[in-house]
């Protein structure tokens, strides 16, 4: 059975199986936990990165552990944080090319230092969010296969952020969970399985209600990443404040609108006693005609989590 482990301390003396080090493009060594990592591990380290040719931001490299406990030690590179779409993508390829690695090796046990936060300036806890899922994506893709995962903190203050990002994450706290919507959308936080949504209030009280359970978006790039069983977090309006949590347990895509209101989902959308063309005409307050003709229509079907 997989598992997630958050623990306080130096990584150089983590019991894993395999370490993994934020190291630069260089490999050879620097300050942080690479610098830590290689004074720990000694000289033959050194002399085995050397050979690796480097590495690119998002790859991961392994070698042996030497005067560690750790059998191995997988080196990836972070981003250096400049507040841009790509900084999520290369950070998640990190945790996941270091596992894809670990894997093909038979890893068992992996720690990962908070890659990326120190010197390349990542902001924690967006860090955390991005590498907890990001980890626990993987492994519901790779139920056969067993690791477990320890998130090795360096101070209190990355501890703590790591615990209230997994509560928040699992959902075990309802409160957490406020917490978690508000700052996925302040931070406009693209996370496996969790999409926001913006409603005016009409609709938004439309779900509430319960009226209206099938919300209608154009079938674009990034409503092409929904799937069943995903959560998402509608928010009245532009503020951030008030939010309905809701689970995705149906997808249906359509050419047209007109093809969505003429079929037996019309009454789940909450247009009250429209007709079905006076339906199809408000939806063009929010897209155009070419904009249906190019990506299609996606009604996703959810259900409040109460
Ligand atoms: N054990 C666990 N975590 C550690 C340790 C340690 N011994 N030492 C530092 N850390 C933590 C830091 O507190 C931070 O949370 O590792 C995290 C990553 O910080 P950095 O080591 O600065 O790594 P990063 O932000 O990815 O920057 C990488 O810094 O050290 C250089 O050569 C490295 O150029 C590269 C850059």
């Amino acid at each position: 059975m997989s598992g997630i482990k958050i623990v306080l301390g130096d990584i150089t003396k983590s019991d894993c199986e395999c370490i993994v080090n934020a190291a630069n493009k260089s490999l050879l060594g620097g300050g942080g936990v690479d610098g830590a990592i290689h004074r720990a591990a000694g000289r033959e380290l050194y002399n085995e990165c050397k050979t690796l040719g480097g590495c690119e931001t998002g790859e991961a490299k392994i070698t042996k552990g030497y005067n560690l406990k750790a059998r191995y030690i997988i080196h990836t590179v972070g981003p250096v944080y400049q507040g841009i779409e790509t900084d999520t993508d290369f950070l998640r390829n990190c945790y996941i090319n270091s596992l894809e690695l670990a894997k093909a090796k038979g890893i068992r046990s992996i720690s990962f230092p908070a890659i990326s936060t120190g010197a390349y300036g990542f902001p924690k806890m967006k860090a955390a969010f991005i590498a907890l899922n990001n980890v626990l994506g993987w492994m519901a893709e790779n139920p056969v296969y067993n690791i477990t995962v320890e998130f090795c903190c360096f101070g209190e203050e990355d501890y703590n952020i790591y615990l209230k990002a997994y509560g928040m994450i699992t959902g075990d706290n309802q409160e957490l969970v406020e917490d978690f919507a508000k700052f996925v959308a302040e931070n406009d936080l693209e996370l496996e399985g969790l999409t926001v949504m913006h409603l005016a209030d009409e609709p938004f009280e439309n779900i509430r209600s319960g009226q209206k359970t099938v919300e209608i978006r154009l079938y674009d790039e990034k409503r092409k990443k929904i799937n069943v069983g995903d959560t998402i977090f509608f928010f009245r309006g532009q503020d951030n404040t008030e939010f309905i949590y809701a689970i995705v347990t149906a997808l249906h895509h359509f050419d047209s609108f007109k093809a969505l209101f003429s079929s037996h989902l019309f009454d789940k959308t909450g247009s009250g006693n429209m007709t079905v063309d006076e339906a199809v005409k408000s939806m063009y307050k929010y897209y155009s005609i070419e904009q249906e003709q190019k990506y299609g229509v996606l009604g996703i079907e959810i259900e409040k989590a109460e």
